[in-house]
């Protein structure tokens, strides 16, 4: 369904962000994207929607090269594919059901959209995905007064509202608490499944990615380095991606923080003790 071929970024002040990426991605399939700080994660994301201009290299989307479109057309092709952000990107004055509507900008048009009238149509879809996501009670409620986990479910309505057919997901748990995360993947993953929508979640703990993703894919200094099934990542795999130098001082750290009862679980594997600890 995605297609990205030979995806090659350079910023104007001369970062290479990202090398021949040749990347497939099915729909309906949820694939993590890892690697460390400054890997290109984010960059990659951002080519598949052109928020960045990719350098070279094409991205084809349902048979269309978005990377040939301008104008209308790219606006059109964008609404196939719907962000979810770190930091949720909400209007804070704005109610909830408010921020969920705006995820129909791209279709009611500006005066409408403007004017806030949107079809009844589309409020009722807007409540039913309220309720999904499980917020029917704070509707109303302005963006402001949420709290970190409430206001990505918001985030996460808004971008089902746009009937997209890949989420583009960046370090969407990355403010929240162990728990809130969880619930947070949780959800996402389960709304993929219901809607057979892609995603490519950029995503620094990778615990998370190995439960909640159908495959991962390893980034390192804008190349691929590991494309597999999450049980394929092992300790060698997680050096590739995050390098030896990194891995051994964070396994030493947790260990001498931790030396006689780790608060994690003793059956937690190594892999995931030193990934978790690579941010
Ligand atoms: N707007 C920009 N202008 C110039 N260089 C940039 C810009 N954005 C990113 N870069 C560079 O591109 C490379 C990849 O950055 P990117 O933000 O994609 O990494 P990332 O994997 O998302 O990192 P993180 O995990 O910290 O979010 C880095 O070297 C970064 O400095
Ligand atoms: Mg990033």
């Amino acid at each position: 369904m995605l297609t990205l071929s030979n995806l090659c970024k350079r910023y104007p002040t001369g970062d290479l962000a990202l090398t021949d990426i040749d990347l497939t991605l099915p729909r309906g399939q949820v694939l993590a994207l890892i690697g460390p700080s400054g890997a290109g994660k984010s960059t990659l994301i951002r080519c598949v929607n052109r928020l960045v201009e990719p350098t070279s290299g094409s991205v084809t989307l349902g048979g269309v090269e978005l990377t040939r479109l301008s104008g209308r057309r790219l606006r059109e092709a964008r609404r196939a594919m719907a962000m979810i952000f770190q930091e949720y990107a909400l209007v804070d004055r704005l109610t909830v059901m408010e921020n969920v509507l705006s995820g129909r900008l791209g279709y009611v048009g500006f005066w409408r959209s403007f004017l806030r009238r949107y079809p009844q149509e589309v409020v009722a879809e807007a409540f039913h995905l309220l309720e999904r996501v499980g917020l029917p009670h704070a509707i109303d409620k302005r963006a402001d007064a949420l709290s970190g986990g409430q206001r990505q479910r918001v985030g996460i309505a808004r971008a089902l509202l746009q009937r997209p057919e890949l989420l583009l997901v960046d370090e969407p748990t990355a403010s929240l608490d162990p728990k809130t995360s969880r619930q947070i993947m949780r959800l996402i993953r389960e709304l993929c499944a219901e809607h057979e929508l892609a995603a490519i979640i950029n995503i620094h703990d990778v615990l998370l990615a190995r439960q909640f993703a159908d495959r991962i894919v390893g980034l390192r200094a804008g190349r691929i380095v590991f494309d597999g099934r999450p049980e394929e990542l092992d300790a060698d795999i997680l050096t590739t991606i995050y390098g030896e130098e990194e891995w051994d001082t964070q396994s030493e750290a947790a260990s001498s923080q931790e030396p006689e009862s780790p608060a994690r679980p003793l059956h937690q594997p190594l892999t995931a003790v030193a990934a978790g600890g690579v941010r």
